[in-house]
């Protein structure tokens, strides 16, 4: 399987500023919440107060790992090196690396898939109303602290019958954290959606499809299976460089061309590419699946 990205777009995702329309209290994506923000949106529920011995959400650039019973880091996690992103790329099974698969990750597709990541933002509720209007469900990738500071969008999500997805809890490159570090990413990501939405999930989109088996192995632990992408639609480069929507709209033209299969990666981040997306959905056209369908019919989405 060919991938389309380079050494050269995933350096310039990590230049990416990012500049959200976000409640006044809250930095966006990758940012922090100034604390009790996330308290005054989403309360922190006292089962989780129990469970982590907090009181509040984590305002921290990592979030605390958190030991819960049964989950033992101690064994069958491989010792890969950690490593910065693109910098110091490892020989290993990485799917940004070198565009490795595990035997869990999904990629492939019977049909070309729609997957849409780092909301919930302000450009959200845009493309729930597009695809209320046609019908359709499709598949949502959400980042915890965006979670928190958009709470209804992330249940009107959930509501419209749309596959909800975890993308960490703010945004890291996970082969960069330590073990305790990329668990605890998972870990708050998946309370911050339970707490919101009443659901747990069951896989994950790492960021900047930073994956190699140490985070397959962790993630693994906490019920967590990956979905990366075939293909890469760069949508963030209209929103961060001079692409053009008609740039990216031939990208999805020629896979329309060759196979029409396969996982795409969007980004309902901003109104820009939320409304590239909508063009893109009347492309590929109806009849979409949600991600897990790619890999397993009839999987269930949700712990
Ligand atoms: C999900 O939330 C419920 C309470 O609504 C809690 O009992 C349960 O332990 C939570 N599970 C996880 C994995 O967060
Ligand atoms: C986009 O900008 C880059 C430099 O940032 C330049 O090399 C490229 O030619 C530009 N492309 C278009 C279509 O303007
Ligand atoms: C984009 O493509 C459309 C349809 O092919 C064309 O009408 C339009 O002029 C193009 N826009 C630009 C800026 O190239
Ligand atoms: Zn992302």
């Amino acid at each position: 399987m060919a991938f389309i990205f380079t050494v050269v777009a995933l350096s310039s995702w990590l230049r990416l500023t990012l500049a959200l329309l976000t409640p006044a209290d809250f930095k966006g994506i990758g940012g922090a919440a100034d604390p009790s923000f996330f308290e005054s949106v989403v309360e922190f529920p006292p089962w989780l107060a129990s469970l982590t011995q907090r009181t509040s959400w984590p305002t921290e650039a990592n979030p605390p790992f958190i030991r819960t019973p049964g989950l033992d880091l101690s064994s069958g996690i491989p010792a890969n090196p950690l490593h910065q992103q693109v910098t110091a790329c490892v020989s290993q099974c990485s799917f940004d690396c070198n565009g490795c698969l595990g035997p869990n990750d999904i990629a492939a597709c019977s049909q070309l898939l729609q997957t849409f990541d780092d909301g919930p933002t302000d450009a959200t509720p845009a493309l729930l109303d597009f695809f209320k209007s046609s019908g359709q469900i499709s598949s949502f990738f959400v980042i915890g602290t965006q979670v928190l500071a958009f709470p209804d969008t992330l249940r009107a999500e959930h509501q419209a019958g749309h596959f909800i997805g975890s993308h960490t809890w703010n945004h890291p490159y996970l082969p960069s954290l330590s073990n305790e570090d990329v668990a605890a990413q998972l870990q708050w990501a998946s309370w911050a959606i339970n707490v919101t939405a009443g659901i747990v999930p069951r896989y994950f989109r790492p960021p900047y499809g930073g994956l190699d088996d140490r985070v397959r192995a962790i993630a693994l632990k906490l019920g967590l299976m990956p979905v990366v992408w075939a293909h890469d639609t760069n949508d963030w480069r209209m929103i961060e460089e001079n692409r053009t929507e008609n740039q990216t709209l031939a990208d999805v033209q020629s896979w329309i061309s060759t196979s029409s299969t396969g996982v795409i990666l969007e980004h309902d981040r901003a109104a820009i590419t939320v409304n590239t997306g909508m063009k893109i959905h009347q492309m590929v056209g109806q009849q979409r699946l949600a991600a897990p369908a790619c890999k397993n019919a009839g999987a269930p989405w949700y712990q």
